[in-house]
């Protein structure tokens, strides 16, 4: 059988396992390094309360026969869309019912999984740097075209620059289909509402659609952003918002998300008769998904009781003090450094590296803090590396000394 030949064009390893895979061969070789992990964005507290207590009782609804649960519905169970859309959205004033939402196991897959409703000809717009997904799983799917020097010569760059404020505008070339993160993976910066009607704008004079990365929406600090983009008008008719209970509630382990697909949003067939995407997610779905499991849907419910959302709150906070301290920490020892206020992500510069390998490289070595190279994100991330606040207040502080020794040394 012959092979996607698409894989052949896609770099060998993904960014995240190569970057673990050099941090088993340097502790392989430094086996008394201490190496305090800032690298990918995996949580360190435990699962909430709230939420424990849920699945514990999923768990003996499934072990008696009056309340077992076999396949679930694909687009999740009632209770937990219900609760998303009086939570996430009609509390804020939003009109999204549980219709229009569909539980996953987590944000990647949809990200990539939405490929399947969209036509291998639509040209995509993807932030540089951005979530190494946006490029792969596109490129996977044949809207790649040819690499050269990092960038895909079918793919339109949206460069997310200090002059911007890391925040691309909308470009004078068409897309179909465009990704948007906000607060951001890797810089951390957030879209203002005025930045994302330009693009809410641009997407219905264009036709196309906006697929919204909200992983990091519960880190909004700021009040001239969204924590959703259907804050605004218009939105409905043309953006997909995908979110994740993985960096707010440490589903990271448990694999659980959402993506809604307004009734209101619509794409083009061979024969240019509009159909709405929702109709051809659920069909997507229905055949290639089975629907995350019962347990941690009920624990996914139960982030949404008052206790629950207490907990999320703390374990945001937590995590937004290390992200205050990294920033001061590395501001202090000489990086530009932008991220850290709306997000748990911290970008930073050297002025004494310009290879984000490099930097990357003296990190682990010198420091024993393992980091994200930015060139991994896109040919803008260069010269930068990311650092994430979901360590432990601990280790955050000794991995934040070192940083200013090494910088007074
Ligand atoms: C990251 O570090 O960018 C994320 O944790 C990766 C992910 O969520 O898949």
């Amino acid at each position: 059988m012959k092979i996607n030949p698409n894989f052949t064009l896609l770099p060998e390893s993904y960014l995240f396992s190569t970057v673990a895979a050099r941090l088993r061969d340097f502790k392989a070789s430094n086996p008394d390094a201490e190496v305090i992990r800032m690298d990918i964005g995996d949580v360190t507290l435990p699962i909430p309360d709230a939420a424990v207590k849920a699945m514990h009782a999923a768990v003996d609804d499934m072990a008696a026969k009056s309340t077992f649960h076999g396949y679930g519905p694909e687009q999740g169970y009632e209770f937990l869309r219900d609760a998303i859309a009086a939570n996430d959205y009609r509390a804020l004033g939003i009109d999204i019912s549980p219709d229009e939402i569909f539980i996953s196991d987590g944000a990647k897959s949809d990200l990539g999984n939405l490929g399947d409703i969209y036509s291998d000809s639509c040209i995509v717009a993807i932030p540089d740097p951005g979530y190494p997904v946006y490029a792969d799983a596109n490129v996977m799917g044949g809207r790649g075209g040819t690499e050269r020097d990092g960038r895909w010569s079918r793919l339109v760059y949206l460069d997310c620059l200090p002059e911007n404020g890391f925040n691309p505008l909308p470009p004078d070339a068409h897309a179909d289909v465009i990704f948007l993160c906000s607060p951001a993976n890797p810089t951390g910066a957030a879209l203002t509402k005025a930045q994302l009607r330009q693009w809410i704008d641009y997407a219905l004079s264009h036709d196309a659609i906006i697929i919204f990365d909200s992983a990091y929406c519960a880190y909004v600090a700021s009040t001239d952003t969204v924590r959703s983009i259907y804050e605004l008008e218009g939105a409905r008719r043309c953006a997909i918002e995908v979110r994740s209970f993985s960096k707010t509630a440490g589903f990271t382990g448990l694999r659980c998300g959402y993506t809604v697909v307004p009734r209101d949003i619509e794409g083009v067939d061979a024969d240019g008769s509009r159909r709405p995407l929702r109709k051809l997610w659920l069909r997507r779905q229905t055949t290639k998904f089975n629907g995350a499991s019962y347990i941690i849907q009920r624990g996914a419910a139960a982030l949404y009781t008052p206790e629950g959302k207490a907990q999320v709150a703390a374990n945001v906070d937590y995590y937004m003090k290390n992200a205050a301290r990294i920033r001061t920490a590395m501001a202090k020892a000489g990086f530009e450094t932008t991220g850290g206020v709306d997000s748990p992500y911290i970008w930073a510069k050297s002025p004494l590296f310009s290879d984000s390998w490099a930097l990357f490289d003296h990190f682990l070595s010198d420091l024993h803090i393992s980091c994200t190279p930015g060139s991994g994100f896109g040919t803008e991330g260069e010269g930068y590396i990311r650092l994430t606040a979901f360590n432990t207040h601990e280790l955050t502080a000794t991995a934040m000394d070192r940083v200013l020794a090494n910088a007074k040394g």
